[in-house]
This record gives structure tokens, sequence and C-alpha cells, in this order.
């Protein structure tokens, strides 16, 4: 486990640290940024050295030295591209993450110094390292490879000053980094009720935040249908927890939902044996809104958050909710399920809807794992984003970009979406007739569709691809979701 430490400066930066990585987009390295960001260091040339014939988005050289009394064992220099795409991260968080790894030298003391082209790229940075530096293991064979005990990050500006991270950024890449952890843990170590304690444990003597939740059948007398369907089979009983803060004068209220379900094996219908492997990730929207929620509150937000957190395993059991049967919804809508495995929308329509009708908010966001298809449609590295606002939709890709959590469009047309959820016997189906008719954008619309009467602003983020890669937890979304909910104004609101 890399314990991450953020300095200001520079010096602070290498204080003691054995492996040096040094990183900037390959124009900066031409104008001479190295020496501007070091200073007059006694290993200057060691650097001149690796960073010699570096090219443009590539790794540079590693450079040792035989002196470690007087500086790092070993430099490495990258070069960051100068060009980045309209639909990626100005902050080149993605050529850092693959980097950052190369700053390690044994367990030893590790540094990052990252050239940054505004002070708003230090913190998708800060993630990005971050990400790589996972804090669950359960990992016993001491002969393993050993991650660094420490990294220094430190982003530096072009002039070679330091750009600190704010101590909101430093919350977000710690609660980042929490959130991945309960991705990470597996399903027997994360039920429904571990969940709610850790989720509790974060926010304990926080100001102005209440933690509540409503427990097993008291779903149903609060008229939460959906999440005690998926849920109730389970050992562990279904609930949906709620973490609200709320700062004297707020202007407004954000709601926000995540997906919770701690483990999802489809249900009756079960899914084949691929596709459970990896379904632990199936409550990271419900993580990475909790870990944004806290994140707004310990910066203390002007506006008000309310995160409601749907928890359910969609287990089987003699309780299980079946195909053919009948949901009343907390919106008052029935739905025939014929998918048990098109879960998560049940646990979001019942979110949504609570937070709309019995908090009240000016603005609701869900966040989930909510379909395979969404990693086709907009790929591993974005999030699908879909929207009633035009503003709202606008907001969630130029979040992405700033937070490095990237996030791309998918269409909201209700109207031409709708009889893929025709139900002869309820309001609508939970799975749609035709898989291959835009499937993450008729998801979200099912969402959409217990909120529908209400016109409330409604976001909504599938990260099934983003927020598990590689066998990881990835913390997307926690970066995403508190630039939102900063970018909210009314225009946006209204557009
Ligand atoms: N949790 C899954 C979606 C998922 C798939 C997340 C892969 C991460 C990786 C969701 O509950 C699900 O099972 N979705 C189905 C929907 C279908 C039944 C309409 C899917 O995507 O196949
Ligand atoms: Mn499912
Ligand atoms: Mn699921």
């Amino acid at each position: 486990l890399t314990e991450l430490t953020f300095p200001t400066r520079v010096d602070a930066a290498l204080e003691g640290a054995q492996g040096l990585l040094l990183l900037a987009p390959a124009r900066r390295w031409k104008d001479g940024w190295a020496r501007r960001a070091l200073g007059n260091v006694p290993w200057r040339a060691l650097v001149d050295l690796a960073c010699t014939g570096v090219e443009p988005g590539r790794r540079g050289r590693s450079v040792g030295t035989l002196n470690p009394g007087s500086g790092p064992t070993r430099i490495v220099v990258g070069s960051l591209p100068d060009v980045v795409s309209r639909h990626n991260s100005p902050s080149r968080a993605d050529a850092v993450a693959a980097m950052a790894q190369s700053a390690d030298v044994g367990e030893g003391r590790a540094c990052v110094i990252a050239c940054v082209e505004a002070p708003e790229h230090a913190l998708p940075l800060a993630l990005a390292v971050a990400r790589g530096r996972p804090s669950f293991t359960m990992m016993t064979d001491p002969s393993r490879k050993r991650p660094a005990r420490s990294l220094a990050f430190l982003a530096v500006d072009a002039e070679g000053r330091p750009v600190p991270l704010s101590p909101a950024a430093r919350g977000v890449v710690a609660r980042m980094r929490w959130a991945a952890s309960l991705v990470d843990t597996p399903p027997q170590m994360m039920d429904t009720a571990l969940f709610e304690q850790a989720v509790r444990r974060e926010a304990k003597g926080m100001a102005g935040v209440r933690v509540t939740s409503i427990v097993g059948d008291a779903l149903l007398a609060r008229r939460l249908g959906g999440i005690h369907a998926v849920g109730r089979a389970a050992a562990v009983p279904p609930r949906l927890q709620l973490v609200e803060y709320a700062p004297r004068g707020a202007r407004r209220r954000i709601g926000l939902v995540g997906k919770g379900v701690v483990y999802d094996t489809g249900g009756l219908a079960l899914k084949g044996r691929e596709h459970l492997v990896s379904m632990k990730c199936d409550m990271a929207g419900a993580a990475a809104v909790a870990a944004a929620a806290l994140s707004l509150a310990a910066a203390r937000h002007a506006d008000a958050v309310v995160a409601a957190l749907p928890l359910a395993e969609n287990a089987i059991g003699p309780d299980s909710y079946r195909n053919d049967d009948i949901l009343t919804m907390h919106s008052g809508k029935t739905v025939e399920i014929n998918n048990t495995d098109a879960e998560g929308r049940l646990l979001l329509a019942d979110g949504v809807s609570f937070l709309a009708r019995e908090r009240d908010v000016d603005v609701v966001i869900d966040a989930a794992t909510l379909t395979g298809a969404q990693s086709i449609a907009t790929g591993i590295r974005h999030a699908a984003v879909v929207s009633n606002r035009e503003g709202l939709e606008e907001l969630a890709i130029r979040a992405g970009r700033e937070s490095g959590d990237l996030t791309f469009p998918l269409p909201f047309a209700p109207e031409l979406f709708q009889d893929e959820f025709r139900s002869k016997v309820a309001d609508m189906k939970n799975s749609v007739a035709n898989r291959a008719n835009a499937q993450s954008s008729c998801a979200a619309q099912f969402v959409y569709a217990h909120v529908e009467d209400l016109d409330v602003p409604w976001l909504h983020v599938d990260l099934a691809g983003p927020a598990f890669r590689d066998e990881r937890a990835t913390g997307f979304g926690v970066g995403l979701l508190t630039a939102v909910a900063r970018g909210i104004t009314a225009d946006v609101l209204e557009a």
C-alpha cells in the first residue's frame, strides 16, 4: 500500500526520493522546463542526459546514479503529447497514468513531478497517479514485487512554479482511492450492511452530514418496491442509505443516486460463468456517489447534497423476484419484470423518484454500472451520459475533460424508444424488446420514466466500462461527480 503525499515545493517533493519521474509535454522539455522547475540540483546533468532525444508521447531514458547520497538513484523522464484530442482530457491524465509506475525503485520512496499547462490540470493528474496505487490487497506472498512505500506528487507550471493541490482536491483524491477500495473488496466482505458501515465510518464527525437508512421490509412501507424486490432474496437485506449534507443558506439541493448492487448474479435470469466474474464492481456507482458527496461536504460546498445509495445483492433464493412479477415502484408506476438481470434500473428508478418527490431536489444525477452495452457505445474510457437538459449534458462533458473522468453523450428521446418497454399488463417492462436498439439510452430512459412527470433536470452516467479495468477498480466518477456538482448553475439547469 503506497502512502501518497502532495508536497507544495519541489525540494520537499525530492526529499529522500529514490525514484524520480519527471513528466512534461514534449515542447516543454525543449524549452528548458526542467531547469526552471528543478533549479540547481547537483544532479542536473543527469536530467539533461535523460531527456535528450525523448520522443513526444513516449517514456524517455532511465538514468541511474552511483551516488545515492546526493540525489535519486533513478531518474526517468516521460514526454507527454503536445496535442490532445477534443474528446480527451487536456490534462493528459491518460499519458501520465500510463507512465506513473516507472517512478518506483523497489519499495523505496518515489516522486512524480509533472509539468501542467494550466493549474486546473493538477487534480486530474493526481487522480491518475493515485489510480495506479490502489489501496486494497489481500496478497500475502512477501516475495512478490511491492509498490513504493510512499509517493510524492507535485504539479509544476511551465515557468517552473509549483501548483499545489487545494485541500478540497486532496480530499477528492483520497476519497477516490477509498471508493476504489470498496469496489475491489471481495463480495463476501462487502455486503449491503458492510457497505453501509463503511460509508458511516467515512462520514463520521463531518459537520452538517446526516446518514440514515431504510432497511429490509421498511422499504415497502416507504413504497420503494424496486429496491426491495431486487434485494429481498439475499441473506443481508437491501436498503436505501441516505447521506445528506445541508449547509446553512444553501441556494439549491443536488440529488445524487448511485447503483449499489454489491453482487450481481443476474438473479433467476442467472448470468453465465464468464459474466459473473467481476460483478463485485456493480456497486461502483454507489461508491463514487458516496465519495463525491462526502468530498463536497468536506469542502463545505455551498449547495446542499443528498446522496441516495440503493444497496442490494441481486441474489438467488426462494424469495427472489421473478421474470413475470409486476412491481409497484416508488413513482407509482408498475413494472413487469422480463429480465431480473436488468436490476440496476429498478434501484435507480426508486432512488431518483425518492429524491425528486421526498427531498425536493433541484437536480438529480445518477451513476451506475448499468449496461454492458455502454462500453460498446462510448468505450471503456468514456462513460455514457444521458440528460433531459442540454446544459447538463454539456456540463457533464466539460467536467469529464476537467476531471479526467471522460464522458460522451447518448441520445435522449423517450418518445422514440418507449415502445421498447411496452407491456400488455403493466405500465412498462424493465428490459427492452430489441437489444440492438440503443440499449444504454433505453436503460437510462427507464430510469427517467420514474421522474418524467416532474420535469426535474436529470443527468444519467453509465460507467460500466470505465469503472473497472484490468481486474481493478478505477475510482471513476468521484472526480467527475464533484466537478459536475461544482459546475451546476441556474443556467445549466435551465438550458
Ligand atoms: N451490472 C450489469 C451491467 C454490467 C455489465 C456492468 C458488464 C459492468 C460490466 C447489469 O445489471 C446487467 O446485467 N445489464 C444487462 C442488461 C440487460 C439484461 C438488458 C446487460 O448489460 O447485459
Ligand atoms: Mn444485471
Ligand atoms: Mn447490475
